[in-house]
């Protein structure tokens, strides 16, 4: 599929944006064109043309994005034949996994870095080059704001893996193996013969982690060619896919469309249905209210979990189902899922190629209806839960989540006491402790893990249940803090409580032993504590995050937003213009 021209009007070289750098006959203009030629470009390769940035999150310590060197080159080549100046902006890589403390506490940073590389060059649109958890709406969030043609190239999933016969996805089964060599079901030598077998190709993670649940978002909501989410990583199409990307992008800008030309809340709506049938995972509650405001849009838990009661999780992905995202691309991929349920989405919302959601589905085709189902057969039934419910509270009174598709049916009403941990540190020191005063009726919490006491809102949230009940064969318990979990894990786990104990949400009030309410059904969380006791303890109500004075954490813990309002910088949201910059 092409880009659709119809009724668009076509820029005259004058007006494209990289001109007030390149064509003033001015001693700046002259320094812009100079400066060019002294990187080997001659005039007539850069002037009168449309500039392609390619921001690229490619490091060496971003093991999703090791290919994203190969892509970039790809998409030049595209956009060369295209007749577009293709310039390369390295950016910052927020690769799960080896950064640390926890990559949402950078997402922030990538969304800036991305809007003004825009900004500061000669750039009239770009090929954003992303994929692992944060870099996806990192980079929407930027270029949503500054707000030229931009054209979304995913990364890609990696190649599925098998261990021993048994298939294993990424996040998932490391979890599920690690659970059995604490119970010695498995050996230490398997462990490390697991360490180098289970991620086997380029891509990001293979399940329906964070990764692709937003790249799969992205998709729905027209931010890329229609389908690219699903392409395997190390498949040739995804190279042919990332040369597309040049291709478009060149006729985007002749055609000055922008995300503000075609971005409106129905697209959000159609990324919020892709979002629940493919049972996503938690975090992209958060990162949609992000990119929704960058839109001026306002989104809250509540529109979402509406959707969420109307569309079961289909896709038969782990980690609610048992297949892998390359499965999911033989099955036919994401516009075939989005067929079998058409009549939710808003079929005339258009995306990069000003084309509609009717036609990107009208050619896609199902080739296995175990791997991508219908609403006859969903991996879960809505009665059984869904991808996301809010939970309400005097334990969290602006809103919590989880995703009740992935607890234990026995636990969607449950009462316990609870057992309460200030750090995650502590958590981890204590946990296996055989001393340790607890039942698979506790409700296990953990606090000060939010933006702002972290900093930055790690995947703590996916709480390890204690050995020794796990040796008694326990298998889930409820769990509650102010964290996130990773998308590819599963359990009942509470996340996102708001407002978190560091900013003195009730959450911090909590005692060990107090009785603890979770209803499901209902949508409650609550404590069985009385306000006049609850009262007391506010009084005496000590904070116990670290509070940094310096550094980007200090900037991050005096401006980001709570769990359900994106955790953005509120100075980031959408507001006034910025104008473009002086050129002197
Ligand atoms: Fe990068 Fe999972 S670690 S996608
Ligand atoms: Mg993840």
């Amino acid at each position: 599929m092409t880009f659709n021209q119809t009724s668009l009007n076509r820029l005259e070289i004058s007006q494209l944006r990289s001109q007030r750098w390149y064509a003033p006959d001015t001693i700046r203009a002259f320094a812009h064109r100079q400066r060019s030629q002294q990187m080997g470009f001659s005039r007539d390769e850069f002037m009168g043309k449309p500039v392609i940035g390619i921001i690229n999150t490619w490091s060496d310590l971003s093991p999703c994005h090791s290919h994203l060197r190969e892509r970039a080159e790809a998409v030049k080549r595209a956009v060369w034949a295209a007749g577009g100046f293709p310039v390369e902006l390295p950016a910052l890589s927020v690769g799960e996994v080896l950064v640390k403390p926890t990559t949402m506490l950078y997402r922030n940073f990538l969304a800036m870095e991305a809007e003004e590389l825009l900004r500061q060059h000669p750039v009239d649109g770009a090929v954003l080059l992303g994929g692992c958890d944060k870099s996806t709406p990192a980079l929407l969030m930027g270029a949503i704001s500054m707000d030229i043609p931009v054209l979304f190239c995913p990364a890609g999933p990696m190649s599925s893996g098998k261990w021993r016969g048994q298939k294993t996805g990424a996040g998932t089964h490391t979890k599920k193996y690690w659970d059995q060599l604490r119970t010695g079901a498995i050996t230490q030598h398997d462990w490390v013969e697991l360490e180098g077998a289970m991620t086997r190709s380029i891509g990001t993670c293979n399940t329906m982690g964070t990764a692709s649940t937003m790249t799969s978002i992205a998709d729905a909501m027209g931010f890329m060619l229609p389908g690219a989410s699903s392409i395997p990583a190390a498949d040739s199409r995804h190279v042919q896919m990332a040369a597309l990307c040049g291709k478009t992008i060149v006729d985007m800008v002749w055609y000055d469309h922008k995300p503000s030309r075609w971005l409106t809340r129905d697209n959000f709506h159609n990324g919020i249905v892709a979002y629940m049938a493919l049972g996503g995972s938690t975090n992209a509650a958060i990162h949609l209210i992000a990119m929704a405001n960058r839109a001026g849009i306002t989104l809250t838990l509540e529109d979402m979990e509406a959707v969420a009661r109307e569309v079961p999780v289909l896709a038969n992905l782990f980690p609610s189902g048992d297949q892998l995202m390359e499965e999911f691309f033989f099955a036919g991929g994401l516009m075939a899922q989005l067929k079998k349920i058409s009549h939710f989405l808003k079929q005339d919302a258009v995306g990069v190629l000003n084309t509609s959601v009717s036609q990107w589905i009208s050619t896609a085709e199902c080739y296995d209806d175990n791997v991508i189902r219908g609403l006859d057969n969903p991996v879960v039934p809505l009665s059984q839960g869904c991808a996301l419910t809010v939970l309400k509270g005097n334990l969290c009174p602006n809103g919590a989540v989880m995703k009740s598709s992935a607890a234990k049916p026995e636990l969607r009403q449950h009462r316990g006491p609870a057992l309460v941990f200030d750090t995650h540190q502590a958590l981890s020191e204590q946990i296996d402790r055989p001393d340790l005063d607890i039942t698979a009726d506790t409700v296990l919490i953990l606090r000060n893990a939010g933006p702002v006491g972290a900093p930055g809102m790690p995947e703590w949230g996916n709480l390890p249940i204690p050995k020794n009940l796990l040796q008694q064969g326990v298998t889930d318990m409820v769990r509650i803090s102010d964290a996130r979990m990773s998308g590819t894990h599963y359990g009942t786990c509470i996340l996102h409580v708001a407002p978190e104990a560091a900013i003195g949400g009730p959450l911090a009030l909590v005692k060990t032993g107090d009785i603890i309410e979770l209803d499901i059904t209902a949508g409650t969380l609550n404590m069985l504590v009385s306000d006049e006791e609850l009262t007391a303890r506010r009084a005496n109500l000590q904070p116990t995050h670290r509070v940094y004075g310096r550094s980007y954490a200090a900037l991050y813990q005096q401006h980001v937003t709570q769990a359900n309002e994106g955790c953005d910088f509120d100075f980031l949201q959408s507001g006034s213009d910025v104008p473009e910059p002086p050129i002197y």
